[in-house]
């Protein structure tokens, strides 16, 4: 009997441990759910798409760069190269080839600068190709042809035109204007002897996103005052000025975390990378305080949010600034940093401007003025909006984190850069 009851109690015990371990396991599962639900969870609009790809991405891309900080913080590693690192994994490794859309990828350089070239194979013959020079973006820092290979290819899949990616030197390895000087080296090289490169000089249209926006823009304005016709500038997204923080999208989508990296402190730190010295960048920049008195009287009406824009906020102070701001920061307002900062005479130069802005994104005003003050001047533009997509959106067309509208955002980008090539 006492054996019997030995045995009978532990058989119990195992049984009765086996179901709280059970429960415990559930429980844990459930409790660690609830827990990355409520770390990955951020609110979104109801338009939003793909809302939960999104919160994912976004997540992921924080939690990185928040490794990336700390590596830098113990001298480990670069947060930089994390992120180039990650950005290649997440999308430039997922690169399409496809023989059916008959395009010829080669890398080379110009100059000595490294291209990639797509050739749709119908030009084989051909020694008067249509052109898109093509300048990624990545805030100076990040992106290269291999990040962008997805956009360039469809680019060329889509418009049937030779398009020339630009891998220009960044930040921090190299300084301003390194990034603006590679970009106009090639593009002048490619006007002055287009038929060595069996270009058709009377069809080269520009185009870049973000900082690459920026770079296209910077060149249409310098190709122009030399004498040079492009045919058009396509910009999607650009950065278009450093000269005013306070416009309402920056002050409405810096603090949303856009894509878990476009926050408060990446942003200042941004900026910081982009000084050669380092110098720390504060908040106080958020206020425009790296603007002098004199700069901001002279510069506000080409960014005048309340003469352009539907809504305005008030804080565009006109108070003298930082000193050291001043002084340390004076190359972004200059206009080969900040395009927008010209006068309408220059804008008037323009060729035909594609233009297009997506909504949460903290460039959405500039890309508004911009096109206010073309629309004033009756220029030749199209603007388009995206109403409910994200800054960097457009990249993401193949792999793991491709989202179904940038298909839609590049196709639409491409028809319009061929209506006007
Ligand atoms: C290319 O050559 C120019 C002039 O020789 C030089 O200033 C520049 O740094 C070079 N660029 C690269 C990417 O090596
Ligand atoms: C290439 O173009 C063809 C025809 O327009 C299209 O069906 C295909 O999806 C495109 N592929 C890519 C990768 O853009
Ligand atoms: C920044 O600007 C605001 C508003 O003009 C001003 O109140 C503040 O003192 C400035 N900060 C610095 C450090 O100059
Ligand atoms: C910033 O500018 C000030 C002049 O106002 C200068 O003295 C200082 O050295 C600069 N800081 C850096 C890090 O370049
Ligand atoms: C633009 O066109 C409108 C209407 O045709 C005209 O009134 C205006 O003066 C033009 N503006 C410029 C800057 O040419």
């Amino acid at each position: 009997m006492t054996t019997v009851n030995e045995i009978k109690n532990p058989s119990k015990q195992i049984a009765s441990k086996q179901t709280v371990s059970k429960q415990t396991i559930f429980l844990v599962i459930v409790g660690l759910s609830a827990l990355s639900i409520s770390l990955i969870y951020q609110p979104l609009p109801e338009n939003f798409p793909q809302p939960w790809k999104y919160r994912f991405l976004s997540f992921w891309a924080h939690l990185f760069s928040k490794i990336g900080y700390l590596g830098e913080q113990v001298n480990l590693f670069d947060r930089i190269h994390v992120l180039r690192f990650l950005y290649y994994i997440a999308v430039g490794c997922f690169q399409v080839r496809d023989p059916e859309h008959h395009l010829k990828v080669y890398d080379r350089k110009i100059l000595n600068i490294s291209v990639r070239i797509y050739e749709p194979e119908e030009f084989a013959h051909e020694d008067k190709m249509p052109t898109i020079i093509h300048f990624h973006g990545g805030g100076w820092l990040l992106g290269c042809r291999e990040t962008y290979d997805q956009v360039t290819y469809a680019l060329a899949n889509l418009t049937r035109a030779l398009v020339i990616s630009v891998e220009y030197r960044r930040v921090p390895e190299h300084y301003f204007p390194a990034a603006l000087d590679d970009c106009t080296s090639i593009t002048y090289e490619l006007f002055r002897n287009a038929a060595n490169y069996r270009i058709d000089v009377n069809r080269i249209t520009l185009a870049g996103d973000s900082a690459g926006g920026n770079l296209a823009l910077v060149i249409t304005q310098s190709l122009l005052r030399d004498g040079f016709s492009p045919r058009a500038a396509c910009l999607i997204y650009p950065a278009l000025q450093f000269f005013d923080f306070t416009l309402p999208s920056y002050r409405l989508y810096l603090p949303r975390n856009i894509l878990g990296v476009i926050n408060e402190q990446n942003f200042l730190e941004v900026m910081s990378e982009l000084t050669q010295s380092k110098i720390k960048v504060t908040r106080d920049v958020l206020f425009n305080n790296h603007t002098s008195a004199k700069d901001k009287k002279r510069l506000r009406p080409y960014v005048d949010a309340q003469k352009y824009l539907p809504i305005s906020l008030p804080f565009d102070s006109d108070e003298e600034g930082d000193e050291d701001l001043i002084q340390n920061l004076s190359f972004l307002i200059s206009p080969k940093m900040s395009p927008l900062l010209v006068s309408d005479e220059e804008l008037s130069k323009l060729p035909p401007i594609i233009l297009f802005t997506t909504e949460y994104d903290i460039l959405r005003d500039e890309g508004f003025i911009f096109a206010e003050r073309l629309k004033s001047l009756n220029k030749t533009l199209y603007h388009h909006h995206f109403p409910t997509t994200f800054h960097g959106a457009h990249l993401l067309i193949h792999g793991p984190i491709s989202f179904n509208i940038a298909y839609e955002m590049i196709e639409h980008i491409a028809r319009k850069i061929q209506e006007n090539l």
